[in-house]
This record gives C-alpha cells, structure tokens and sequence, in this order.
C-alpha cells in the first residue's frame, strides 16, 4: 500500500475497572483518549455516557463552550447535578478534570459551581486544572451578549446570553484576557480597560466608570489568588499523560450542528464542538484520538432560532417535548422538537468519522403508534439534495422524505438487556445503523445512570 493506516493507541482499561457491578456497568474497551461529542443541536444526553464512561479514565477534559454546556447527571445515590464548566468526570472520585485552553471561564460561575459541588460532597481539591491559555469570561461579556441579541431583534440567534460569544469574539480580535494573565495584575487593568472601553463604543446601552474597573480588578486580584492552585500547563500535561499512557475522556459541549464551521451559520456557537475541537482546545494531536462516540437522541431537539427540517409544530411535537421534559436546563426554555434527521447525523458521522453512536432517550419514544425517520433531503421541485446545505434559504425550504416505523407500546426504562427490547424498537436502532452507518453501541433508556443498554 502507498500509505499506512495509523493505528491509535489500544487502551485497555484496568480488570478491576471492567469487574462490572451490574450489566450497566459494562464499559466497552475504548482507545487511550476517546471522546463523546454531541451530534444533533446539543441536549442529547452527553453528561450521563461522560459520567459512565469516566471510571475508565484517568482525565476527563473539556475543549470548548462555556458555562453554555448544561449537563445534567444522576450520581450512584440518585443526587441530580447540573454542570456547567467542570468535566462530568468530577463525579468519580478517581478522575482528574481538565479545563482546557479551548474553553472560556467564567471565574464567579467557576468558583460558584465548585462551591454547589463541595457543599453536596463532592471534593474538588486537586482535581481540577485549568489552562493557563483559556480565556476568561467576564460579565460585561454576558451584557454585551444580550445588548447583541436585542440589537438583531427579529433575526435572534437564540444564544443562552452566558457571553460565550462576546468572549471568543475578543479572543479571535487578539485582545481578550487569558488566564495566564491573572499572574500580572499591573497589565491586566489596563488590557480590561481597553476591551470595556471597546464594549462602551460599541453598543449605546453599555457604560463603565472608574468605579466599577476599580472594584473588577479588586474581585479578579482575589479570583487570581484563589484560581492559582488550579492553573496549570494543561498542553504539557495533557501531552505528557497521553505518552504516559493516562486514559483520556473528552467530553463535548454543544454539538457539531451547532460548530462554528459546519452548523447552520449564523445559528450557532462560537466555538468546534466537532472533532477538530479536540485537537484545537487541548493542544493534543489528532494522531493520538481514537474512539469518537457520537450522542444522539432518538428524536431531534433544537433551542434557539434556525432552520430544522424535521420540526414537527403540531401535537406531535408538544407530546414529544412533554414525554422528554424538553426545556432547557439553563433557561427553562420549551425546546423545539421533531423526528431523528439522518441526513444531519449522516453529516455529522462523515465530520466526526465516529466509531459508535450513543443513542439517548429512546424510552421516550415509547407509545408512539408509529415513528417517522428522516431519510432524505429535497428541494421544493423534488431534486434530491445529497448532504446538508450550507445555504439557510435552500435549508429553510428542504422537504423531509420519511420513513415511517411502526411504534411500540410497552415502557422499555427497565429493560437493560438489549434482546429485551420490544422488537419495533430493535428495528428502530438497526434501521438508523443501516442508515448512517455507524453502529449504535450505547442505548439510553432513561435519566439515571443505569438505564443504559450496552448493544
Ligand atoms: P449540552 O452539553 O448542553 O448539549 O447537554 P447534554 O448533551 O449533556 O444534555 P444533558 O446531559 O443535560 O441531558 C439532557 C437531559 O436528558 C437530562 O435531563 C438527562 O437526565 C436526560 N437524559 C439523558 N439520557 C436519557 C435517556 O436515555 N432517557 C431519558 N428519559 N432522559 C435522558
């Protein structure tokens, strides 16, 4: 052959971690560093195969978003946690968390989050590093964000006005303040002075006064003093892990339809929740990533304004929205819904090149006297449209061919066996992996972290 195929890492993870507790517990063998990216509009459940798949780990690491990620997850007690920032990985105890360059911080919400974590048990110290090259999140950054969204009035992106945006904006203009920049408070008035006076020339409702920097630089001398135990080299560490052969989990915030670059611009993130966000948001080589696993619900949600095929505006998708408890996490928000679109998680597999799909939520499904698949992509006239459109007239205006399957009765949230499954939803499953492509290796059968069927 003119060329060799690169072969990743094998890991296999320790006996003692694979001894499973229950069939739940079964965690395939994935490669070294893996990850779990979102592949519809975010929410499809990514928190809870992070959380499972972590006690095989040694790090879990994020590589991009904010504190616009809202992961929700069950501990082994049943406790609900809401994460924003930190790693799903937090809650086992062996895993050590990293907050990569990639990502921006919100040092209140950072240290407010820890805080929730401590006060319900669970211990932070130590395990937490965050890179010494991320961005730091102001709040001015978040009334920029909303400042924003009022100003685009009738063309809303729909963002969770965390100033996520704001803050990358900054970072691609070479002005915004990274971490690092906590070990030199003499600079750092001065370079927060220039982006708030940029802020104040920009949008007419934004003002700041010699006051207000004063008390900033007092809150950030103190979030410097309290961060530095935390900061660290993560590009070196990471790298040094990954030759020592550490175990590495990178979980994903968002999703790729909403990446910078291949979600359906301007309705999107700042930042590449795609596989090239790995690479970009942690410093580490492609070369070193094998397992990719894609989260997918088994129905379609999307927050926020922008083209989705599949939306279904009747009772259908108030059912949907209902069974699934559609509102955000963040902001309560209704969530839109519709059927699975393949030719979006097509779209998404051919970017990601994923290894396995995680698909979530099929419990919900259940009752639905038949289920519809979105097979095909068409223009007003019938023409067939291969992939997903980067054009948002052509999207908005996509006819969905379906294919219709029949539905299934029964409650399947306590089956865990995947033979047990009524077989209407076994052909669901195989006719997506006959679709797309990619084997379904996970199946979520509920919230809680042992309704998970290992296919
Ligand atoms: P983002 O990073 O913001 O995109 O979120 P996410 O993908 O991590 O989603 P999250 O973990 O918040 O999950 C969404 C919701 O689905 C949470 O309330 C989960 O508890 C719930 N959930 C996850 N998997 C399942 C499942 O298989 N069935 C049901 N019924 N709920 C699930």
């Amino acid at each position: 052959p003119r060329w060799t195929q690169l072969s990743p890492l094998r890991w296999v993870p320790p006996q003692a971690a694979l001894a499973a507790e229950s069939d739940a517990d079964k965690v395939r063998s994935l490669s070294q560093v893996a990850g779990v990216l979102g592949s519809q509009w975010g929410d499809e459940g990514k928190g809870k195969l992070v959380d499972i798949l972590a006690k095989n780990f040694d790090i879990v690491a994020r590589c991009q978003g904010g504190a616009n990620a809202g992961h929700t997850i069950y501990n082994s007690e049943g406790k609900k946690f809401a994460l924003h920032l930190i790693p799903s990985g937090i809650l086992n105890e062996e895993t050590m968390c990293v907050i990569g360059n990639g990502v921006v911080i919100h040092l209140p919400g950072f240290f407010k989050e820890i805080d929730g974590l401590e006060s319900n048990g669970v211990s932070c110290a130590g395990r937490i590093l965050v890179s010494d090259r991320a961005h730091l999140l102001f709040d001015f950054h978040q009334t920029v964000d909303g400042l924003r969204e009022a100003e685009l009035a009738n063309s809303l992106i729909g963002t969770t006005k965390r100033g996520i945006g704001p803050c990358y904006s900054n970072k691609v203009n070479r002005n915004g303040l990274r971490v690092c920049d906590l070990r030199h408070m003499d600079t750092f008035k001065d370079k927060l002075e220039v982006l708030l006076r940029d802020a104040a020339m920009r949008f007419k409702g934004f003002d700041y006064d010699v006051f207000f920097l004063k008390e900033e630089m007092e809150r950030y001398k103190r979030f410097a003093e309290k961060l530095e135990p935390f900061i660290t080299d993560t590009v070196y560490f990471m790298n040094k892990s990954i030759q020592e052969r550490k175990g590495v989990l990178v979980e994903g915030g968002q999703a790729t339809m909403l990446d910078i670059d291949f979600g359906t611009y301007p309705f999107v993130t700042s930042s590449s929740p795609s596989a090239g966000g790995i690479c970009t948001g942690l410093g580490i080589s492609p070369r070193s990533i094998g397992d990719l696993i894609g989260v997918v619900k088994a129905y379609t949600t999307r927050v926020g304004s922008g083209p989705f095929p599949t939306e279904l505006l009747g009772k259908t998708g108030d059912t949907l929205r209902m069974a699934g408890m559609e509102f955000g996490t963040v902001t309560g928000r209704p969530r839109r819904c519709g059927w699975l679109d393949l030719v979006a998680l097509k779209y998404c597999c051919q970017i990601n090149g994923f290894s396995s799909l995680n698909l979530t939520k099929l419990d919900v499904l259940s009752g639905f006297l038949e289920i519809k698949l979105g097979v095909s992509y068409h223009k007003p006239g019938g023409e067939r449209v291969e992939s997903l459109p980067a054009d948002l007239e052509l999207l908005e205006q996509i006819q969905v061919k379906y294919e219709v399957l029949p539905g299934w009765e029964s409650d399947i949230s306590s089956v865990r066996n995947y033979k047990d499954l009524p077989q209407a939803a076994r052909n669901y499953v195989e006719r997506i992996e006959e679709i797309v492509g990619v084997p379904i290796h996970y199946i979520g059968v509920g919230p809680g972290r042992d309704a998970l069927i290992f296919k």
